[in-house]
């Protein structure tokens, strides 16, 4: 098979990451996190009061812009690829709360959607690479091999997510995640620059009621039928 670039954009909780890291695997290719970029400069911008009480200092911003390094490496012990910003593992670091309260805020912003999107691009320079993101099928590589969008019920997603922040200790309610979800989705796909939108030759992945393996199947099975 011809090396494929594999674009997968959907709303959040919906198991992207998972679904992307799998197809990768299974096809020896890179897998990159995108969200993991806007996370990465999102943390920068909090430590160097770039962003304060939901403010951005645009100014500031722009003049650390070309500071700001973000590279993917594999950690041996894992095999899972994870983000570094300027030299320090800062996997951990960007899945915080307080990062993730601020990320929609430094997502919208022009300056930094350019040089993420530029990056993006020179690493998919070779293809063999499954991306995720909200952009991606859209803005990133609209001529990607495949384009998938998935999507879930937000009640369904919802349970998911709640899940998966019992497990690590975190106590909130059905009703806050609920919400929670319901203002990502409207930030993501209300936001002027690049929103979240299916492609239009993006097939719909709705995996409400799909195991991953499902899911997994229903993808490779969509990669077995592209051309050579
Ligand atoms: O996928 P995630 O939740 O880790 O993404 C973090 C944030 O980054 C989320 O607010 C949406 C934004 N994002 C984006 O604007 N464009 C992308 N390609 C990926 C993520």
């Amino acid at each position: 098979m011809r090396d494929l670039i594999i674009a997968i954009d959907g709303y959040s909780s919906c198991g992207k990451s998972t679904m992307a890291k799998s197809v990768a695997k299974l096809l020896g290719y890179i897998y990159i996190d995108s969200g993991a970029m806007y996370r990465a400069v999102t943390l920068y911008c909090i430590r160097y009061g770039i962003i304060k009480n939901s403010n951005v200092n645009i100014e500031l911003l722009k003049q650390n812009l070309n500071t700001i390094d973000i590279r993917f490496l594999q950690n041996n012990l894992t095999n899972e690829s994870e983000t570094w910003l300027n030299g320090e593992n800062v996997e951990d670091e960007i899945r915080k709360q307080e990062v993730a309260s601020c990320v929609s805020i430094v997502s919208k912003i022009p300056e930094v959607r350019k040089k993420l999107v530029s990056i993006q691009r020179k690493i998919g320079e070779n293809k063999k690479i499954v991306m995720d993101g909200r952009d991606i099928g859209t803005v990133v590589f609209p001529e990607a091999d495949l384009k998938i969008f998935m999507t879930a019920n937000q009640i369904i997603r919802a349970e998911r997510r709640l899940l998966e922040m019992n497990e690590k200790g975190m106590q909130i309610t059905i009703n806050e995640v609920v919400e929670n979800i319901k203002l990502r989705d409207n930030i993501d796909e209300s936001r002027v620059i690049s929103p979240l939108r299916k492609a239009d030759d993006a097939i719909v992945l709705d995996n409400s009621n799909m195991t991953r393996e499902e899911q997994l199947d229903w993808v490779m099975q969509k990669i077995n039928q592209i051309e050579p």
